[in-house]
């Protein structure tokens, strides 16, 4: 498989080292910023075009990668579609619930792959999770909370958070949106993984005046299933919180009738430095046990997953719903805190 990888910035690095420890080299890559790209040592004697089109055209290339910013998401996968490439997208799918929409049409029979990038399923603690879950029972509560510090920065007073000269904020151009689209969404496709689909959701964003992106977000989802969701995505104040005391303060408890289980997630650009834990309690055994496991490289388990799916004729999970079912409920979130008031899930 040739790969083109679209967007060469931090994510599209950390990508190209991805590949690279799965045997494989990127083969060519598109960007606009070429000086910045050549210095990277991911990239210097990597094929590169200046527009993502001519990449596309490029007959050798199989498979493109796509990591640019989420604004740009949607015209990239069209075209890739209409150039017939099998196509990674980072997350979120798009940044539009009308483009994302448009994407479900556009993918249900596309004969090529397409995966998102919720690299957080791929973690040995999420799939252990999954086995787990099931001996929870029927799950009747859930709390998930994604709290980021940066180190050494007061979160309230970053100026990448603002406005500036009539500009949107550099956050808000990158993620189209604050916490709920960055870390936020990445446990958003964990609960739809673990605890099923909201019905509806009833949301609160915090965004201070000189800002224009939530840096909090408080969401309460109600589930097909029944049960209750208590989200928080917050940029947070805690530089030595969380499992690894680092800033990373991220965890879902998934609470049911037979018994809990929690998952502790780690810092998104060092996976292999750190691995999530689990804990689960039994109320029948009366017992609380913590699993741990190897540290690995979610990136490039994603990756790899994503390849042998292209090569084996399968369609990669987490596609295009459920790239489709993590932008709606950020629609409907953003919804709900707009118009402070619940806000219904149409099932798609
Ligand atoms: N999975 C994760 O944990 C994770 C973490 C961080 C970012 N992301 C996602 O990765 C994507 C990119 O984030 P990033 O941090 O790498 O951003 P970035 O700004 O560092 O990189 C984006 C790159 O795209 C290039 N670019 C811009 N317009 C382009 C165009 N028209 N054609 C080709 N290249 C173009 C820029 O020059 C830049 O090099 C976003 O969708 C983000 O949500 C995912």
């Amino acid at each position: 498989m040739k790969i083109g990888l679209i967007g060469a910035g931090s994510i599209g690095a950390i990508h190209a080292r991805a590949y690279r420890e799965l045997g494989i080299e990127v083969a060519a890559v598109a960007d606009l910023q070429e000086a910045a790209v050549k210095a990277k040592p991911e990239f210097a004697n990597v094929r590169y075009y200046a527009d993502y089109r001519q990449l596309l055209a490029d007959p050798w290339i199989d498979a493109v990668d796509i990591c640019v910013i989420n604004r740009l998401h949607f015209e990239v996968i069209q075209a890739a579609v209409s150039a017939g490439k099998h196509i990674f997208c980072e997350k979120t799918m798009t940044d539009n619930i009308g483009h994302s929409t448009e994407l479900l049409g556009l993918l249900r029979d596309y004969p090529k792959n397409f995966q998102v990038g919720y690299m957080k399923r791929f973690f040995p603690a999420t799939q252990k999770a999954k086995e787990l879950i099931d001996s929870a029972g029927e799950i009747f509560t859930t709390y998930i909370r994604s709290y980021q510090a940066f180190e050494n920065h007061d979160p309230y007073s970053q100026d990448t958070w603002k406005p500036k000269g009539g500009q949107m904020s550099q956050i808000k151009h990158f993620a189209s949106g604050g916490m709920l689209n960055m870390a936020g969404s990445h446990m958003l496709d964990v609960m739809h993984h673990l605890v099923g689909k909201a019905r509806s959701v009833y949301a609160t964003n915090w965004v201070p005046e000189i800002y224009d992106a939530e840096l909090t977000s408080n969401a309460l989802f109600k589930m097909e299933n029944g049960s209750t969701v208590h989200f928080e995505a917050a940029l947070s104040p805690y530089s030595r919180a969380g499992l690894r005391q680092d800033g990373w303060d991220e965890k879902i408890e998934i609470n049911g009738k037979n018994g809990r289980l929690e998952i502790f997630y780690v810092i998104w650009d060092q996976p292999m430095n750190h691995a999530p834990m689990i804990r689960f309690y039994s109320q029948k055994e009366k017992i609380q046990t913590d699993y741990t496991f190897p540290k690995v490289n979610a990136f490039a388990l994603e990756l790899d997953s994503f390849l042998k799916d292209c090569m084996a004729g399968r369609k990669s999970v987490p596609g295009v719903k459920e790239g489709f079912a993590v932008d709606q409920v950020i629609d409907a979130c953003y919804r709900s805190a707009a118009s402070e008031r619940a806000v219904e899930l149409a099932g798609k």
